[in-house]
C-alpha cells in the first residue's frame, strides 16, 4: 500500500504493514546485525558474507529497518545504529533483545487466531499451537530460555524502577510470591541489605538461586508472617478466580500489620492515555487466560481476598506498586 505520506490512508497502511515490522526486527537479531554495526557504519555487502547472508535481500531489510529508524542509512548508502537500534543489543541498559524475540518467536503465530478468539472466547495461542502456552515452551528449552529472556529483560527495567518509588526501608522481611529468577529481590536487597528474603516460586525455578527460597504452589500457600509481601507480575497472569486463589494465600500468610505489594501495569480509563499497557493486555488476551486490569479493578479483587488497597504509587518504569493490608 502505498499513499500520501501523513494522510490517514498512510497510517493505516502503516498499521496493516505492522507484521513486516516483527519479522525485521526479528531478522536483525537472528543475522547479529546489531552487534555488527557496534564499530560504526556498514554496507549491506560488506555485511552479507560476514552475516551468512544474500546481499540483494539483506539491504532491503536493512532499508525496512532504516524506513522505521531502527537504522540510519547514510548517503554513501551504509547503515548505522540508531538510538532505538542499539536496544537490539544484549548489553544496552533497556534492553528490549529478549522482548523482540519472544514477540517474533513465540507470540507471532498465535496472534493470527485472535478473531477466532473474539468470536468464540478461547486462547488465540491454544487453538494455533494446539497447546497452551506455558506447555509449548515446556516442549523445547530453546522456547523456554527466548521467554525467561524476555521476562528477566522486563524485571530489569522493572526492579529498579520499583525499588525507587515505593519506601521499602522499614521492612525487616520480605517474601517475593512468584518472584521468578529474584531481579526484584536483589532490588530490594540493595536498598535493604538487612532485609531477611524469601524467593518463592516453582521448585524448579527456585532451584539453583543464590538468594534463600522457598519451593511450593501460590495457589495453596505462601511463607507466614513476613513484614511485607511482593506479587509482581504475576496476578496479570490469571483470570479473576485464579487470580483471587493467589490473593487469598497471600493474605492467609500474612500478620495484621503486613503488608502486600502489588507490582503490575494499570489499564487506562481511556486506551490511548496508556497505549503499551493495552497491548500487553492483548499479549495476555492472545497468549494466556489472563489480563491486564484498571486500578478499580484491582480494588474489588483485593477486598474479595479480605485486603484493601491503601495506595497505588506509579513507577518510572510505567507499572504501579499497589499497596494493600488486611482488612481491620
Ligand atoms: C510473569 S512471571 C513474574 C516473575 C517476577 N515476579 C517478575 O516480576 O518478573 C510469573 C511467575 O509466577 C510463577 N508461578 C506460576 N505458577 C506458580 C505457582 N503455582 N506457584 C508459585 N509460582 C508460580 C512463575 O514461575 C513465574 O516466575
Amino acid at each position: 500500500m502505498v499513499a500520501v505520506p501523513g494522510s490517514p490512508a498512510d497510517g493505516l497502511a502503516r498499521l496493516a504493514d505492522g507484521y513486516l515490522v516483527t519479522q525485521l526486527l526479528h531478522v536483525a537479531i537472528a543475522l547479529g546485525v546489531p552487534e555488527a554495526l557496534t564499530g560504526g557504519p556498514r554496507g549491506a555487502d560488506d555485511l552479507a558474507g560476514e552475516l551468512g547472508a544474500v546481499p540483494g535481500p539483506l539491504r532491503r531489510v536493512l532499508r525496512g529497518l532504516a524506513a522505521e529508524e531502527v537504522l540510519d542509512e547514510l548517503p554513501d548508502g551504509r547503515f548505522a545504529l540508531t538510538a532505538t537500534g542499539e536496544l537490539l543489543l544484549a548489553g544496552t541498559p533497556g534492553s528490549l533483545r529478549g522482548a523482540v524475540t519472544a514477540r517474533a518467536e513465540l507470540y507471532y503465530r498465535a496472534a493470527a487466531g485472535l478473531l477466532d478468539a473474539v468470536r468464540t472466547g478461547d486462547t488465540p495461542f491454544d487453538v494455533v499451537h494446539g497447546r497452551p502456552f506455558f506447555d509449548h515452551l515446556a516442549a523445547a528449552p530453546e522456547r523456554l530460555a527466548a521467554f525467561r529472556a524476555s521476562m528477566a529483560g522486563r524485571s530489569a527495567r522493572e526492579a529498579g524502577a520499583v525499588v525507587a518509588a515505593y519506601d521499602l526501608t522499614g521492612f525487616a522481611s520480605v517474601v517475593d510470591v512468584g518472584g521468578g529468577s529474584g531481579t526484584l529481590l536483589r532490588a530490594v536487597l540493595e536498598r535493604v541489605p538487612s532485609a531477611d528474603v524469601v524467593l518463592f516460586d516453582q521448585p524448579d525455578v527456585v532451584a539453583g538461586s543464590d538468594l534463600p527460597t522457598v519451593g511450593g504452589d501460590f495457589f495453596t500457600g505462601v511463607p507466614g508472617g513476613a513484614d511485607a509481601y511482593l506479587l509482581s507480575r504475576v496476578l496479570h497472569d490469571w483470570d479473576d478466580g485464579d487470580a483471587l486463589r493467589v490473593l487469598r494465600s497471600c493474605r492467609a500468610a500474612m500478620r495484621p500489620d503486613s503488608v502486600l505489594l502489588v507490582v503490575e501495569a494499570v489499564l487506562p480509563r481511556r486506551a490511548v492515555e496508556d497505549p503499551a499497557v493495552v497491548r500487553m493486555d492483548l499479549h495476555m488476551l492472545v497468549l494466556l487466560h489472563g489480563r491486564e486490569r484498571t486500578a478499580a479493578e484491582y480494588a474489588a479483587l483485593l477486598e474479595e481476598a479480605g485486603l484493601r488497597l491503601t495506595a497505588d504509587v506509579p513507577t518510572a518504569a510505567g507499572v504501579h506498586v499497589l499497596e494493600a493490608r488486611p482488612q481491620g
